[in-house]
């Protein structure tokens, strides 16, 4: 059989979602279709992402697209449509627009691409994993969300500047809900093999962990007109690679769990290993006393707004 490139569609053609395409394309991942309601923009977007290929040296093809039909038969979906947080917007608001929309979605996903793995970006991220998950009604392997490869990220970022060292050897893991309630745990922190409470006091270690804990709203305040996209892309692109390159990597990521961590029936971020099938296992861990209590708030909060799903109907 001739070999084909995989193909990938990414709805929502706006900054995650065109930051997406872009590097999905230039790392050669896959095709990609690039869908939103506004087909102008999509199109454009698609047709200049594609015309960088002849500068950039790449072979995706990239197509811009309203029509469902043209994202038919994807390997992975990723979903960024909705609306980032606004000023104005109240919690509720984004809930209701952005689960309507995501539900949408995954209507004509269903349809069109059955055997997709699905990644979910939409805020509230693990609310609309949830959504995601109930109009699929895919096997949990296949519907998963981004949040922890980001909120490691930016705590990674934080102790590589704050230590003045390579942020690639900087490893980390923060597990839990996306939002404020997240968990970074700093005594898996490790830089080149070295525990991070071994290099830094707990004070220093405490600001950082805040600065991760606050980190989409440190750049929401610096844009003043949206939200984060490069690194939320950048993040989308690693998940996807593991996927359909089944590099069996370890990342966080939320993933609806059976009990795992004592939890039942929610998306939570908790280490991953990605595949060829999308969540290949979940991977258990001790929690210890403090680790644990964060993280049972987090999960607590993230239980709050799949119950407001519910109080709003949706
Ligand atoms: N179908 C397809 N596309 C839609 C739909 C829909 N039903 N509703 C909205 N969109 C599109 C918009 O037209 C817009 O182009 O989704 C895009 C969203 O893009 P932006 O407004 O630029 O938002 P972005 O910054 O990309 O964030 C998208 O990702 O990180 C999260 O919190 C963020 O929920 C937000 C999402």
């Amino acid at each position: 059989m001739a070999f084909r490139r995989k193909k990938i569609s990414v709805i929502g053609a706006g900054q995650v979602g065109a930051t997406c395409a872009l590097m999905l394309a230039s790392r050669g991942v896959g095709d990609v279709a690039l869908l939103d309601i506004n087909q102008g923009a999509a199109k454009g977007k698609a047709l200049d992402i594609l015309q960088t290929a002849a500068v950039q040296l790449f072979d995706s093809q990239v197509t811009g697209t309203a029509d469902y039909a043209d994202t038919a038969d994807s390997h992975v979906v990723v979903i960024t449509a909705g609306s980032p947080r606004r000023p104005g917007l109240t919690r509720d608001d984004l809930l209701t627009i952005n689960a309507r929309v995501v539900a949408s979605c995954c209507r004509e996903i269903k349809k069109f691409s059955p055997e997709a793995v699905v990644i979910v970006v939409t805020n509230p991220l693990d609310a609309m994993c949830f959504v995601a998950q109930r109009e699929l009604g895919f096997q949990r392997e296949r519907v998963l969300g981004m949040a922890g490869i980001l909120d490691s990220a930016r705590f990674r970022t934080f102790v590589a500047l704050e230590l003045g060292v390579s942020v690639r050897d900087v490893q980390a893991l923060v597990m839990g809900g996306h939002g404020d309630s997240m968990v970074p745990m700093p005594r898996r922190c490790f830089v080149g093999g070295v525990p991070l409470t071994e290099l830094l006091a707990p004070e220093r270690v405490e600001v950082l962990v805040e600065r991760a804990r606050g980190g989409g709203d440190e750049i929401v305040k610096l844009l003043e007109t949206g939200s984060a996209f490069y690194a939320p892309a950048a993040s989308v692109v690693q998940m996807v690679e593991a996927i359909l390159r089944d590099q069996r990597r370890v990342l966080p990521c939320a993933a609806m769990l059976h009990g795992e961590f004592g939890v039942n029936g929610l998306f939570i971020g908790v280490p991953c290993v990605l595949g060829g099938r999308g969540l290949e296992k979940v991977c258990e861990m001790e929690l210890d006393a403090a680790e644990r209590a964060a993280f049972e708030h987090s999960v607590s909060r993230v239980r709050a707004l799949v119950d407001d799903l519910a109080r709003l109907g949706l």
